[in-house]
């Protein structure tokens, strides 16, 4: 099979490829990438010499490009991860969710379309269902909860979305959707809770906590992420939503606390900043359907994903070093300064 992987230079996408190319050397991997602020060739270095691997850059939104592209490398199997991803970048530039993860992902679907894909897959997100109240620990998000966004990012992902469950039921493009809780793992871009907290803890740096620290999420190993969507392209039902998450859910402040201890560092360096607007309160995900239908079932818990999460990152320091010397310095100044 030929499979195109969008979005692999990465968080999620990059660990994607390093499992599909290490787990299948039948199959060709292609990744296209934009390279964006948030996209690192590095991550790609221990796969980037393989025979089955291929790295393309490109916009999935450049619709001359992505047409030529499908012409070219007669995809058999989609998966898109390229996004904007960060709900705080959202609120402070909506414009370019819109271009990116709505009209990048129609631009796919017709791509997909004229040349034949045999599987569309569309990574998305437990935040298309908007949040849970934070004293019903008995409510879960399941594939038929409604949709209701809170932020220019979610709205962005449930519209991809439906335009992909659009182009199944009146193209018949077969397409699937998963909707996964939030992940944590290897390659996670440091302005995100866990890596952002582990790389402030390590140079003594203050840990910014958004309102009272209460929010909960839910969360899932990307190596656990993975090996659910390999399943669900070889095994889940055309024109099917599954929902993947593994009952981990944790408030902030339990999560930054958990690093500290970890890091043998004081909680004095917790500071408590304002809030995010709209910010969900609870995210929590019901994976029955994906472990009954399709046998999923979640490797790690998260006492032992954040530890080896936090080993990963005291072990690779250049990768993340690299990134914090660069343009995102000025980005952190920009979004915590007046907080
Ligand atoms: P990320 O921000 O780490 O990576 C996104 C990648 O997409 C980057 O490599 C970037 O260069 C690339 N990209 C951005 N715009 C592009 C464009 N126009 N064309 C081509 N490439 C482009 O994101 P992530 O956290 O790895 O998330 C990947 C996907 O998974 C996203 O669709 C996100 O919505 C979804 N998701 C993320 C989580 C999570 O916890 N991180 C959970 C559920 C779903
Ligand atoms: O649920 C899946 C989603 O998880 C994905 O769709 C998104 O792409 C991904 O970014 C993530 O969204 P969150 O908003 O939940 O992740 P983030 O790491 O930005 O924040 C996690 C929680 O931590 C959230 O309640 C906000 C809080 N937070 C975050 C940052 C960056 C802080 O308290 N301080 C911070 O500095």
């Amino acid at each position: 099979m030929k499979i195109l992987v969008t979005g692999g230079a990465g968080f999620i996408g990059g660990n994607f490829v390093h499992y599909m190319v290490n787990k299948y050397p039948e199959d060709q991997i292609v990744n296209l990438d934009l390279l964006t602020y948030a996209g690192n060739l590095e991550t790609l270095k221990p796969v980037e010499d393989k025979p089955n691997y291929k790295f393309v850059r490109g916009d999935i939104a450049d619709r001359p490009f992505i047409m030529e592209l499908f012409e070219k490398e007669q995809f058999d199997v989609v998966v898109n991860f390229a996004a904007e991803s960060h709900v705080d970048r959202s609120i402070t530039d909506p414009g370019i969710f819109v271009k990116t993860n709505v009209l990048g992902t129609q631009t796919l679907l017709d791509a997909s379309r004229a040349y034949g894909v045999k599987r569309y897959h569309q990574v998305s997100t437990d935040e298309v269902y908007g949040d849970l109240p934070l004293d019903r620990p008995d409510l879960f998000f399941t594939e038929e909860t409604p949709i209701h966004t809170s932020s220019p990012y979610s709205a962005s992902k449930a519209s991809a979305d439906l335009f992909v469950l659009a182009y199944h039921r009146t193209f018949g493009l077969p397409v699937t959707v998963s909707r996964c809780s939030n992940n944590y793992g290897p390659y996670h871009f440091p302005e995100k809770l866990i890596p952002l907290m582990i790389s402030r803890a390590l140079a003594d740096e203050s840990l910014p906590v958004y309102g009272k620290g209460e929010n909960v999420r839910d969360w899932l190993h990307v190596s656990d992420h993975c090996a659910a969507i390999d399943l669900i392209i070889r095994k889940g039902k055309v024109g099917e939503i599954y929902n993947i998450g593994g009952h981990n859910e944790r408030t902030n402040l339990e999560v930054v606390k958990t690093i500290l201890k970890a890091l043998d560092k004081p909680e004095s360096l917790i500071q408590y900043v304002t809030d995010r607007p709209g910010h969900d309160r609870r995210y929590a995900i019901d994976p029955t359907k994906i472990e009954t239908e399709l046998g999923w079932k979640p490797q790690y818990n998260f006492d032992t994903g954040i530890a080896m999460t936090i080993q990963w990152y005291l072990d690779n320091q250049d990768w993340w070093k690299h990134i914090l010397s660069g343009e995102y310095s000025n980005y952190f100044e920009k979004m915590y300064g007046d907080r």
